[in-house]
């Protein structure tokens, strides 16, 4: 029995030949430019399409899932999916589906690199040294803190919370998490902690998590890493806490927004880093993460179970 075609929205070009198996089977619309769709735009594409495949840059709000009146399956190209109005999907009986487990690594790596590259200051070194300023070996130049032995506190101990703290072991790091499983209080955490390494969701929980308050409670030598979601640090008052030296830096691999605006003081603040976002960003990952999506797709539009449907418990 041939089994029937669906429109498809896809709202950016994916690595890997994943989006093919879409194309062999429905209508497939594909997002062509570099910038993510405009929200009308993206409205206007899902209007009539039964499956969208959509990013975390898009905003699958309630308006554009009761504007989309053929809409069927949702399948976000992220683990997160915040951006995602899960209520109104299930009103209408829309399965949603993510990409967990194939960008655990990366992401874990990534979380690790900034955290490293932080500590030991290297944009500051590499700068030097393109700008012409590495004269010599200097005893009291670009001096860190150490990573070997720290301790490193995990705020969300979930897959990518885990494999972090699979790699501080080779650190001989002592980890402190927020888990019910073994965890301390988030108060401790902050207190004791030489890094703090944020992998949590963003809900309404968790926005602002990161407020002035819990960087205060922070040493003077500690750094902050987020490779969760922006918003789950005040970043006003981490601009604050870096230019009044209450922590000794951050890294961030996500902002709100991202990207920021030029002028944002965000990017002129002391003893920080920021990176575009790249946590998935290898090969390995970004390619399963669109193999996890189209499987998501294609089972919902045959009326079968997505295999990696959102869980939100
Ligand atoms: C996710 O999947 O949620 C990451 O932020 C991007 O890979």
């Amino acid at each position: 029995m041939r089994r029937a075609v669906a429109r498809c929205f896809v709202t950016r070009d994916l690595p890997g030949p994943a989006l093919g198996r879409l194309r062999e089977r429905h209508e497939v619309d594909v997002w062509p430019e570099r910038l993510p769709p405009p929200y009308e735009e993206l409205r206007a594409r899902s209007a009539d399409a039964e499956g969208l495949l959509s990013l975390l840059t898009d905003r699958v709000d309630a308006a554009l899932i009761e504007g989309s009146p053929r809409l069927r399956a949702i399948a976000n190209y992220a683990v997160g999916y915040d951006n995602i109005d899960l209520v109104a999907a299930a009103a209408r009986g829309i399965p949603v589906g993510n990409t967990p487990d194939v960008l655990t690594d990366a992401t874990a790596d990534l979380a690790f690199t900034l955290l490293l590259a932080a500590a030991r200051r290297l944009p500051d070194a590499l700068l030097a040294v393109q700008s012409d300023d590495w004269v010599t070996w200097e005893p009291g130049a670009f001096l860190g803190h150490d990573a070997f032995g720290a301790t490193l506190g995990i705020i969300g101990m979930g897959r990518i919370g885990r494999a972090v703290a699979r790699r501080a072991a080779g650190f001989d790091m002592t980890v402190l998490h927020t888990g019910s499983d073994g965890g301390v209080p988030l108060l401790t955490l902050l207190k004791r902690s030489d890094f703090v390494s944020l992998h949590t969701p963003l809900t309404p929980e968790t926005h602002h998590l990161i407020d002035a308050a819990a960087l205060d409670a922070m040493k003077p030598t500690a750094i902050l890493i987020n490779t969760a979601r922006g918003p789950i640090v005040d970043q006003a008052a981490l601009i604050e806490a870096l230019r009044q030296g209450e922590i000794a830096g951050a890294a961030l691999d996500v902002t709100d927004p991202e990207p920021p605006p030029p002028d944002d003081p965000l990017l002129s603040a002391p003893n920080l880093i920021v990176a575009p976002h790249i946590g998935s960003a290898t090969h390995t990952a970004r390619e399963a993460m669109a193999t996890r999506a189209v499987d998501n797709l294609l089972a919902a539009l045959d009326g079968e179970p997505m295999p990696h449907p959102v869980q939100t418990s």
